[in-house]
């Protein structure tokens, strides 16, 4: 493993990120000795913490269980640092310089290892001033700079190209910025590729000859609860299906790239994404909670505006424009509030002619993101011993069951240690992010012209009662519910 980058800063330190992610991945990373050997941490933010309490917010999600659990982390925190200062202000940026200079400096670095990492978690307010002061001041120029930079990318094509167009004089698009989308950090994510690509068995299958239609599901079943201040301004659609879910479609879409490099990867979702046709409004279906199981709703979170119509659920439907996927129904759903939480793609193929075999249930591969990583497929087998009828099973690949010692890394471990060696295949590139947009674009600015009003779900459902009618429209069918289920221990 190359691990180039010897100085980090995590600008946001004292944001939920910071805390529940980047500094507990970062300690995962270390104590899987997966740290270069000398690495200098430092987390910057506008607040004025003292060391203590520093400490204090970047350890409370971490999990020590043992005595050398706890050795370990006295060892990480050694490399960790806080740094109060300013977005805006030149001075800070070269004060931010000098400090990771002396650092270097006294670890007596060598022109070529000077490398920094700078991880912006930041608010679209604070982002550009940032980055221009940390290309002004804070950038190194004896080694690699990375910029990794977490959504939001815009709201909408036009605030992203303006967004990109700023950015682009300041971090090199191809060797410099990593744009983050955690979710192809998640590893059944990154096991589409495998999947797809190295079964004789799944390849010849993937394509509208087979499959009948994709389901890409995400649910939580929590509500905004605080964050409705943030969730407000973007939605649902915004906040996880034009980038996660869409990521996530791109993957499953694509052709086969001709190499497994970051840009061969990245050339075919480009060319996907370019196939995908904007969403119509009659393919999407809005939601909002209500209050309900003792739950508050989403207008009685005290960060939302009174009356807000933001969208805490949405369904949409779309359609690929090229050969492999004509009229296959992709229909994307994420809700807050609801009756459980996953994230799971489901593949339904056609129906086999029934000449022999009448009203067979569909076959399904189900890819379960989370919780409790799985690939299973339902198919269609004589019941044992004397009766000849057809039952509905599955073949079932629970990770958990299958892999002994199973260790799956948090999809920001992941991610952060592909920006340390400079591995982009997991990063958004530009392009991507435009033909997304393009995507999405026309349909939230219709959500938002017409001010469309979501319809109403109790909090803790399975959505808006519309929702059965909208999946039947798409030739979804469902499979029969007193055959297979998922174990019940499994399901959140
Ligand atoms: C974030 C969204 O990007 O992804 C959140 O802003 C959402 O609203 C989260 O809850 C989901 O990520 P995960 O990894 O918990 O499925």
């Amino acid at each position: 493993l190359k691990r180039e980058m010897q100085g980090g800063v995590f600008l946001g330190a004292s944001g939920d990120l910071a805390t529940k992610k980047s500094f507990p991945c970062l300690y995962g990373l270390y104590k899987r000795d997966l740290l270069p050997e000398k690495v200098h941490i430092i987390g910057y933010a506008r607040s004025k913490f003292s060391r203590e309490q520093f400490v204090k917010k970047i350890t409370q999600h971490i999990k020590t269980d043992s005595e050398e659990d706890k050795k370990k982390l006295d060892e990480f925190l050694k490399f960790t640092e806080y740094i109060s200062g300013a977005y805006d202000k030149e001075e800070a940026f070269k004060d931010l310089d000098k400090n990771i200079s002396d650092w270097e400096q006294k670890n007596k670095l060598k022109k070529g290892q000077k490398n920094r990492l700078f991880y912006m978690a930041l608010p679209p307010s604070v982002f550009l001033s940032v980055a221009s002061g940390l290309h002004n001041s804070t950038r190194t120029t004896e080694g690699k700079n990375r910029l990794v930079i977490e959504k939001p990318f815009g709201k909408d094509l036009e605030s992203y190209k303006k967004l990109n167009s700023d950015l682009a004089p300041l971090f090199d698009e191809k060797e410099e910025v990593f744009r983050i989308d955690h979710y192809l950090g998640k590893e059944m994510i990154k096991d589409i590729t495998t999947l797809r690509f190295a079964n004789m068995l799944f390849s010849p299958l993937w394509s509208g000859y087979h499959i009948k239609s994709v389901q890409i599901t995400l649910k939580e079943n929590f509500g905004t609860e605080g964050r409705g201040g943030y969730f407000d301004e973007y939605g649902i659609i915004r906040d996880v299906m034009q980038n996660h879910l869409l990521q996530l479609m791109s993957v499953l879409a694509m052709e086969r790239p001709i190499r497994r490099d970051a840009n061969a990867i990245r050339d075919e979702k480009v060319k996907l994404l370019r196939s995908v046709k904007p969403i119509k409004m009659e393919d999407c279906l809005l939601g909002q909670y209500t209050a309900a199981n003792d739950k508050p709703g989403y207008l009685d979170d005290e960060t939302v505006p009174k009356g807000s119509t933001c969208p805490t659920f949405a369904a949409l439907a779309f359609y690929i424009n090229n050969e492999r996927w004509d009229n296959v129904p992709f229909i994307m759903r994420a809700g807050k509030a609801m009756e459980t939480s996953k994230v799971e793609v489901r593949i339904q193929f056609k129906a086999l002619p029934g000449i022999l075999f009448e009203d067979a249930p569909h076959n399904e591969l189900v890819i379960r993101v989370q919780p409790n990583e799985a690939i299973y497929i339902k198919f269609n087998n004589k019941s044992p011993g004397f009766s000849d009828d057809c039952l509905l099973t599955e073949l079932d690949l629970t990770y958990k069951n299958r892999y002994s010692n199973l260790q799956i890394p948090d999809a920001y471990e992941s991610l952060l240690l592909d920006a340390m060696r400079g591995d982009r295949a997991n990063f958004v590139r530009d392009d991507e992010l435009e033909a997304s947009w393009e995507i999405f674009t026309p349909l939230l600015h219709r959500i938002e012209k017409d001010k469309i009003v979501p319809e109403k779900y109790p909090y803790g459902t399975r959505g808006p009662a519309k929702l059965s009618k909208f999946m039947d429209r798409y030739g979804v069918v469902h499979t029969p519910h007193n055959q297979y289920q998922w174990p019940i221990q499994d399901v959140a």
